[in-house]
């Protein structure tokens, strides 16, 4: 059934300003951004708080198929919608991996389940250029140039260019010397990169001097918030944390407009698997918000630059249709933010399905309330609806 829902006296994000505006939402689009008070089905009334665009988490490991003992595509749609997010772009090393147009439909099904927006990166091996040139409707074509979870390390230079050639677009983990390769691959391709994770300055420094611009860059919480100093906080990634002049480098570079988005890498794995092997993520998806409008109470991010980089740019970057913006004629996906409510992370209250997070015992100031995905309230003050589901993204 098609429903109508007003949004009122809400302070609005709308090009780089909050205006005092009404937002009426039908049939999943946002029909009306206005000074009057329209019907509506159901109204919310936002009085005090922030209304940004619904926020995307361009990079989460969902771990369907393969994985469903760290993470399923409802736990984990019901963390993201806990987390503010509306959309989420999820990464292809499951097993078994997303490389053929087979394992993509496979993916599709079991995402279903999502009760928020969605899309897929497709991956990519030294065999499976055909199936990259064939993928249709993915925001991009991963490229681990460093082995992690899921056996996915391609490291021959040719076979990297080929794959570049043969993709619309690629987002690509390559670490320290290896994003150095990855830039120089991607110029000689004459191709535009996304660079997952940056986690040190001399990476912002290869960014930042490559006067072409073809790359854009990406961070996450737990390179901005900790460092090697945290190792009780069971943190082992890829790629590892650094040193606190390397974390200030990396909020300089959110600041000034080098590094582009910031992407959650949530990577869960079960606190007993994390203790007794060798294993490589952290969760992040539902801290991601509130890390970061934390971050903008203390000063350290103007909240324009924070809604860039988590819904405008994620938007712009993968050509995802009609969302990362509040306008008339988007989709109804929104984000309701207090500035002002304060909370602590705990890993009991929790919604991924590895129950833990690096950042349990963080008190924060500045939550998502409300989480309206195609017009619906998914998420409101600390519960999830998980009757309606969300809806494969499509691509510009
Ligand atoms: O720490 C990581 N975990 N880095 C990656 O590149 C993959 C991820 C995972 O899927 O576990
Ligand atoms: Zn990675
Ligand atoms: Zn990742």
């Amino acid at each position: 059934m098609q429903m109508s829902l007003l949004i009122k006296n809400g302070r609005i994000f709308i090009g780089g300003k909050l205006l005092v505006k009404n937002i009426l939402t039908e049939d999943s689009i946002i029909s009306s951004i206005t000074s009057g008070i329209p019907q509506a089905d159901e109204i919310i009334n936002a009085g005090g708080k922030i209304v940004i665009p619904g926020v995307i988490d361009p990079h989460v490991h969902f771990r369907e198929p393969g994985m469903i003992q760290k993470e399923d595509f409802l736990s984990g749609s019901t963390a993201a919608a806990s987390g503010g997010v509306t959309c989420f772009l999820d990464m292809p090393n499951n097993r078994p991996p997303t490389l053929t147009k087979k394992d993509l439909e496979m993916k599709r099904v079991f995402a279903r389940k999502s009760v928020v927006n969605f899309g897929f990166h497709f991956g990519s091996s030294t065999g499976n250029i055909g199936e990259i040139r064939n993928a249709r409707c993915i925001a991009s074509v991963k490229i681990f140039m460093n082995a992690s979870t899921g056996n996915m390390l391609i490291e021959n230079e040719e076979t990297i260019r080929k794959i570049m050639e043969s993709s619309k677009m690629n987002t690509i983990h390559a670490e320290g010397k290896d994003a150095e390769r990855a830039i120089k691959i991607a110029r000689s391709a004459g191709k535009r990169f996304y660079l997952c994770h940056v986690s040190d300055a001399k990476e912002i420094e290869k960014v930042r001097e490559n006067e072409k611009r073809n790359v854009f860059a990406e961070v996450t919480p737990h390179h901005l918030f900790l460092t090697k100093k945290d190792q009780n906080r069971m943190v082992k990634m890829k790629p590892p944390l650094k040193g606190e002049n390397d974390r200030k480098a990396l909020w300089e570079a959110l600041r000034d407009g080098t590094i582009d988005t910031i992407g959650s890498d949530h990577a869960p794995h079960r606190p007993e698997e994390k203790m007794s092997s060798e294993l490589f993520g952290v969760p992040g998806v539902e801290t991601r918000l509130p890390l970061m409008l934390d971050a903008v109470n203390r000063g350290l991010l103007n909240l324009g630059r924070a809604v860039q980089t988590m819904c405008e740019n994620p938007a712009m970057i993968f050509k995802i249709k009609n969302k990362g913006f509040i306008k008339e004629g988007k989709d109804a996906d929104l984000t309701i933010i207090d500035m002002k409510l304060k909370k602590r992370v705990r890993n009991d209250s929790l919604l991924t399905k590895c129950g833990w997070s690096p950042f349990d015992g963080f008190e924060l100031k500045g939550w998502p309330t409300h989480t309206i995905v195609n017009g619906r309230v998914v998420y409101e003050n600390g519960s999830v609806a998980e009757k309606d589901k969300g809806t494969e993204v499509s691509y510009d």
